[in-house]
C-alpha cells in the first residue's frame, strides 16, 4: 500500500488536534484512498520529534529540545506538511519559512495560520505552481465554515458579484452579548477571555484584522484578486458605544462585523466594518460564536452558509478536509 508521510509544524491546541484526528482516521484513509498515512514529524517553537516509521499518540509528548525549524521538518521528507503555528501577517513568520521550504521541495502544504498567506500569498502560490505541490488554505479561511471551497469547487464557473462574511467568532460573540444581554464591551470581552476564545490582547480580532486577513486570503486564493492589506478599508468594533447599541436596538437593526468583497468592473473592492442590518437579513440571525458567508453569483443566485464547530477540533478537521482533497487528487 502506498505510504503518505505527514509532518506538522506548530504543535499547540490546533496542531495537537490535527495529530490526534489524523491518527484516529488512519483506517478511513486506508479504506477510502488505499493509502497508509504515517505522521513522521511534529515540532513546536523549540522542540520536536520525528520517526521515519511514523509516530504513535503516546510518543508525541516525547519531543526533544532543539528539534524545530523548517530544516528539521523537511529532513523527515514528508509528502504533506500541515502548518499550525502562530500568525503574523506583517512578517509572515514563522509559517512562511516552513510553507516555502515545503512547496519548493514539491511537498504539499496545508496552511492553518493566516500570516504567511497574507504576507505573500501570491509568492507562495507561484512556488507551489512551479513544483506542482498543492497549497490548501481552508484552516486559514474561517476553518470549519466552508468558504474557499465554495469558490474553488461548489460555485465553480460562476462570476462572483459580492462576497460578505461574518468571519470572526470573537467579535460576533461580543456584538451579540452587547445587543442581546446588554453587556458593556469590556464585560463582554472579559467573558470571552474567560471562555478562552478571546486573546489577552484582543486587538487582532476587535480591530478587524483577523476578518481582513481571512477576506484577503479568500480574495486572492478564491478570486485571484491580487489585493494587499493596504487595499482593504479596515474598521473594527473597538469603538462601538453603548449609545450606538441603544440606537440600533431602537431602530430594529442588528450590528455585525462584516468583511465584504465587491466586484467593480475588473477589480475588487474590499472592506471590513460594522454594518447595522435589518432583522429580516439572514446575517442578523447569526448569533454568538457563529460565522457565516453569503456569496452572490451571476448565475447561481445567492448562497449562504452558517456554522460554528467546537475549537480546536473544528479547525483541525477543516485542515484534514484539505488533506483528503489532496489524497483524492493524487491517487
Ligand atoms: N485555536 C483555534 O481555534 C484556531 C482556529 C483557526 C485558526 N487558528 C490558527 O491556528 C494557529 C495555531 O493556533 P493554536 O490555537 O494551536 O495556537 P497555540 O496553541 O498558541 O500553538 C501555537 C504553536 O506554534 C508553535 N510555534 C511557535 N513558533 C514556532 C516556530 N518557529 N516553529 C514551529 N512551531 C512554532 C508553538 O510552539 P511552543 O509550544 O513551543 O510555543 C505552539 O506549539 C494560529 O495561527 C491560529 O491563528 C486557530
Amino acid at each position: 500500500m502506498k505510504r503518505i508521510h505527514v509532518a506538522i509544524a506548530g504543535f499547540g491546541g490546533v496542531g495537537r488536534a490535527v495529530a490526534s484526528l489524523l491518527l484516529s482516521r488512519r483506517n478511513r484513509y486506508r479504506g477510502f484512498y488505499g493509502v497508509d498515512v504515517r505522521l513522521v514529524a511534529v515540532c513546536g517553537s523549540k522542540a520536536g520529534i520525528a520517526s521515519a516509521e511514523g509516530l504513535e499518540p503516546n510518543q508525541l509528548d516525547g519531543m526533544l529540545e532543539g528539534l524545530s525549524g523548517p530544516e528539521f521538518v523537511m529532513a523527515a521528507k514528508p509528502d504533506v506538511l500541515i502548518e499550525a503555528g502562530p500568525s503574523n501577517f506583517r512578517t509572515g513568520a514563522p509559517g512562511y519559512g516552513y510553507i516555502g521550504s515545503a512547496l519548493d521541495a514539491g511537498i504539499h502544504a496545508i496552511v492553518i495560520s493566516k500570516g504567511a498567506l497574507v504576507f505573500d500569498g501570491k509568492g507562495l502560490r507561484d512556488r507551489a505552481r512551479e513544483t506542482g505541490a498543492f497549497l490548501k488554505v481552508s484552516g486559514a479561511t474561517a476553518a470549519a465554515l466552508p468558504t474557499i471551497d465554495l469558490l474553488e469547487y461548489n460555485l465553480k464557473g460562476c462570476e462572483f458579484v459580492r462576497i460578505e462574511g461574518i468571519l470572526n467568532a470573537t467579535t460576533n460573540f461580543l456584538l451579540s452579548a452587547m445587543m442581546d444581554q446588554g453587556m458593556s464591551f469590556d464585560d463582554a470581552l472579559a467573558k470571552a477571555q474567560q471562555g478562552g476564545f478571546a486573546e489577552s490582547d484582543p486587538r487582532n480580532d476587535t480591530e478587524g484584522w483577523d476578518t481582513a486577513s481571512k477576506l484577503l486570503i479568500l480574495a486572492n486564493f478564491g478570486l485571484n484578486a491580487g489585493l494587499a492589506m493596504d487595499d482593504i478599508m479596515v474598521d473594527g468594533i473597538q469603538n462601538v458605544t453603548g449609545a450606538q447599541i441603544g440606537a440600533w436596538k431602537d431602530a430594529g437593526l442588528v450590528p455585525k462585523l462584516i468583511g465584504a468583497i465587491t466586484r467593480e468592473a475588473r477589480t475588487y473592492k474590499a472592506t471590513v466594518g460594522v454594518q447595522a442590518l435589518p432583522k429580516s437579513d439572514v446575517f442578523s440571525q447569526v448569533a454568538g460564536k457563529n460565522k457565516a458567508i453569503r456569496i452572490t453569483t451571476d448565475t447561481m443566485g445567492e448562497i449562504v452558509t452558517v456554522g460554528c464547530g467546537a475549537e480546536p477540533l473544528a479547525t483541525a478537521s477543516a485542515s484534514l478536509k484539505d488533506f483528503e482533497h489532496i489524497l483524492m487528487a493524487t491517487r
